[in-house]
């Protein structure tokens, strides 16, 4: 099957975009992540780096028009045509409705990724990131086959400097007072789907396929 849209909706680290790589893979569509798009700019130094760069590291949102202006652009690319995954976005009401003015209210699937807080914070702070390609592990539930590298490419793998434990309960503060509602919204326009984001990330996919329909 090819096409579709989808939206990943979570608290961070609930696996969103573990599980999204491999969903896009499958619907052939893009894997559009907004806070890769951001890393990336921060990483190049870019003007939308400059400006996320204070918000991410403290982990705030970035403003909802500077990130809905990188979505609405991202999306007028050509391989977007037949569908999409948002992994990120939207994460506010804001952001929600600029979607909806975008895609003529046509959001697609909305799938809500649910994980208690204090897994949220084992699995961030245990996480390690590949600054190379972006590939992400786990100290303990994904180890690296050989410690501090990247499977894929073999690059040194680091610590996201919004993965401390400080740093990853002001992002849960901040979802729960500006990302929550979304839940409420998505579910009043039934469209949203909830996953249950524990148990090992095969298991997870396989309750991700079941609830979009795909045994
Ligand atoms: P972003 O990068 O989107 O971070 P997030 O939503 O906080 O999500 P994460 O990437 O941290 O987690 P995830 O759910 O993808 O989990 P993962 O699969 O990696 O945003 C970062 C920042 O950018 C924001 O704080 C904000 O400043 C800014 N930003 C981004 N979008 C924005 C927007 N729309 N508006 C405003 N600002 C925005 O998994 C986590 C770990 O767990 C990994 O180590 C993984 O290996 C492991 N794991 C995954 N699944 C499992 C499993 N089933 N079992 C065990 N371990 C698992």
């Amino acid at each position: 099957m090819a096409g579709g849209r989808f939206i990943f909706l979570g608290p961070p680290g609930a696996g969103k975009g573990t599980q999204a790589v491999r969903l896009a893979e499958q619907f052939g569509i893009p894997h559009i992540s907004t806070g890769e798009i951001l890393r990336n700019a921060v990483r190049d130094g870019t003007e939308l780096g400059t400006v996320a760069k204070g918000f991410m590291d403290r982990g705030e949102l970035v403003p909802d028009e500077v990130v809905a202006g990188v979505v609405a652009d991202r999306l007028t690319e050509s391989d977007c045509e037949t569908g999409y995954l948002l992994d990120g976005f939207p994460r506010t009401l804001a952001q929600a409705r600029a979607l909806e003015q975008r895609t003529g209210g046509d959001v697609g699937r909305v799938v809500y990724f649910e994980l208690s807080e204090e897994e949220v914070v084992v699995r961030l702070t245990g996480r390690r990131t590949c600054p190379s390609c972006g590939e992400n592990c786990h100290v303990k539930y994904l180890p690296p086959k050989i410690e501090g590298k990247c499977d894929k490419c073999g690059t040194a793998l680091i610590q996201r400097s919004d993965d401390t434990e400080e740093t990853v309960l002001e992002r849960l503060r901040v979802y729960r007072e500006q990302t929550g509602d979304l839940v409420g919204y998505y579910g009043d326009r039934k469209v949203l789907t909830k996953v249950s984001a524990s148990g090992a990330p095969t298991e997870v996919y396989d309750a991700l396929n079941r609830a979009i329909g795909r045994e």
